[in-house]
């Protein structure tokens, strides 16, 4: 920076190419063309909706003002050299802020399990889809715990399909809209038999694999069949700090997946981990079952093999795994890009059991999340009556 600032609020420093502004004591940092491309001046502006009308790609590179003020209530005002004018409220300028600082305050938390993580979260069915505090809470234990159980949910026909209208939206996939999970000697997936069922991402054979999915015990009355869950995130944070050149392996190895029935297809090849533009997990997939295979290059494939043994080993250890006995009536959800869902074995023989499951998308779910919580609107950066 060019120029010292002192810490009295509203205190500014014009540069080259940005401007430096005192909020809350520190320094702020917004360079011009970001400034002048997010005005909300009339005519940068719909008026109904507060999209952009100002095309971005016509800000000319040189763009800079030619005076620039701090008003402490209006915030700061800048006359453009392209001739026009608009002021940045001191909320808006805090809201946008894009330092190291106030980026990081605005990342997802994230709560990794433990081997003391015990059950999913537990909320009752009249409390989610009646209240808008039980909803919130559910949907804040979904964002950042990966999973949570709604107890209480009708045992009836197409109600899991019901609930997710109450918080999104299905996401329709191949073979089903509403899948049925129960004994079924000619079903086209393992689930469809009673044997154990390892923890799993459904659908790896998407390009995007869905990313929640519900599974509502309509009825489960036969021995066995517990529910196993698994963080993956936090397997895969267990990898990457005991063996990065593992965790760098499943970042980059494709690999392909597969689900078929008799008249549908699911075909997909990607990297078991992908990650965020700031390097973190943001989609694992996880499937024994579906893997088809490998066609890496030759030297990839025993460093395949080595990562993936290594990362079995942490999913299949039980440190990041929740066991819950379900009764009917249960709804399960998971962060399908995050959580693995299994079960153990069961007597088909000993009682009914019927499962349930749609997937939604996560997207869907923290929007939902942001709307009722009255985040979603953008702020405007001065008062539209000016406009
Ligand atoms: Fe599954």
């Amino acid at each position: 920076m060019s120029q010292t600032l002192d810490t009295t609020d509203g205190a500014l420093a014009l540069d080259e190419r940005h401007l430096s502004v005192v909020l809350d004591g520190q320094p702020r940092h917004f360079h011009y063309v970001w400034l002048r491309d997010n005005s909300w001046a009339a005519d940068d502006r719909v008026r109904q909706s507060g999209e952009r009308k100002l095309f971005t790609g016509s800000i000319p590179a040189d763009i800079a003002p030619t005076t620039a003020a701090w008003d402490p209530d209006r915030g700061l005002q800048v006359q453009w050299n392209d001739g026009r004018a608009a002021t940045y409220s001191p909320d808006w300028l805090r809201r946008y802020d894009y330092s190291p600082a106030a980026r990081a305050a605005r990342r997802r938390p994230v709560s990794l399990w433990s081997a003391t993580a015990g059950e999913p979260p537990w909320f009752a069915h009249a409390d989610v889809v009646g209240s808008t505090d039980g909803q919130l809470a559910y949907l804040d234990a979904v964002r950042e715990h990966g999973a949570a159980v709604v107890s209480g949910v009708p045992s009836e026909d197409h109600e899991v399909e019901r609930f997710a209208e109450h918080i999104g939206h299905v996401r329709e996939v191949a073979f089903e809209r509403v899948h049925n999970v129960r004994h079924d000697p000619a079903g086209y997936n393992v689930a469809h038999t009673p044997g154990e069922l390892k923890p799993h991402t459904d659908l790896p054979s998407y390009d995007w694999p869905p990313s929640v999915q519900l599974l509502h015990f309509l009825t489960h009355r036969a021995t066995g069949g517990e529910s196993t869950l698994v963080d993956g995130w936090a397997a895969l944070a267990e990898l990457r700090r005991d063996a990065p050149e593992h965790f760098d392996t499943l970042v980059r190895v494709p690999v392909p997946y597969q689900l078929f029935s008799d008249d549908e297809d699911t075909w997909a090849e990607n990297p078991m981990v992908q990650l965020d533009t700031g390097g973190e997990v943001r989609l694992f997939r996880f499937s024994n079952q579906l893997a088809q295979p490998l066609a890496a290059p030759f030297e990839d494939v025993e460093a395949f093999y080595d990562a993936y043994r290594h990362l079995a080993r942490i999913i299949d250890s039980g440190r990041y795994r929740a066991t819950f006995g379900a009764e009917d009536g249960d709804l399960l959800t998971v962060h399908s890009h995050r959580v693995l869902h299994g079960r153990l074995p069961y007597d088909p023989t000993s009682g009914a059991r019927h499962l349930q499951d749609v997937y939604m998308e996560f997207d869907d779910l923290m929007a939902r999340r942001r709307v009722l919580r009255g985040e979603h609107r953008p702020l405007a950066a001065q008062p539209q009556e000016d406009a």
